[in-house]
């Protein structure tokens, strides 16, 4: 598996022990994606976390955990098999991805995004697509930083 080093953060193939840590993280830091505009409880969030993680283990996917001195700091989840629904064309899809909040702004999140991006090249998807909030200020930075434009929005009325 590919290994991608950005300063003292290296990316790599995720293990069976990894995938404890991904939960924990993914559960903690899932409210960054949940916009003002739907009113939903953190608990609720966390389960919806927890039935993507679920949908992922279910599919052919990689995981990479970011690690920095020997900690784990980070991960992203990459679906290798799910078409695109519009076009059915092969893409990768980042399913989700975070970075231990007292390591980020230290170049990981980038990392991993190269990590699954250049496991995407490997297997020879020509796209890779993601979903992410608006209001997630963060994570759109570093997504357009590293070249995605939007593509289509996900319009939503209260009702
Ligand atoms: C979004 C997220 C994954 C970004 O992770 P990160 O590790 O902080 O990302 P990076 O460090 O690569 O980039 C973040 C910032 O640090 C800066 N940076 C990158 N490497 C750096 C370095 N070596 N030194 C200093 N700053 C650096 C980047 O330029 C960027 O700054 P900017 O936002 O002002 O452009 C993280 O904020 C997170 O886990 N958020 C919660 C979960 C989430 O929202 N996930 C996305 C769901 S779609």
């Amino acid at each position: 598996m590919p290994q991608v080093r950005l300063r003292d953060v290296e990316a790599r193939a995720a293990g069976a022990a990894d995938y404890a840590f991904i939960r924990e993280l993914g559960r903690a830091t899932v409210m960054s994606s949940v916009g003002t505009l739907r009113r939903t409880t953190h608990q609720l969030a966390v389960a919806a976390f927890d039935r993507l993680t679920e949908i992922v283990d279910a599919q052919s996917h990689v995981a990479f955990v970011a690690m920095a001195e020997g900690a784990r700091i980070g991960f992203v989840l990459l679906l290798d098999e799910l078409p695109d629904e519009v076009t059915l064309t092969a893409q990768g899809f980042i399913a989700y991805m975070a970075v231990t909040p007292e390591r980020r702004g230290t170049g990981a999140g980038t990392a991993l995004l190269e990590a699954a991006e250049n496991e995407a090249r490997r297997l020879g998807l020509p796209y890779m697509a993601l979903m992410v909030t608006e209001e997630n200020a963060v994570a759109r930075r570093l997504y357009e930083r590293s070249g995605y434009t939007t593509e289509r929005r996900l319009l939503c009325k209260a009702l």
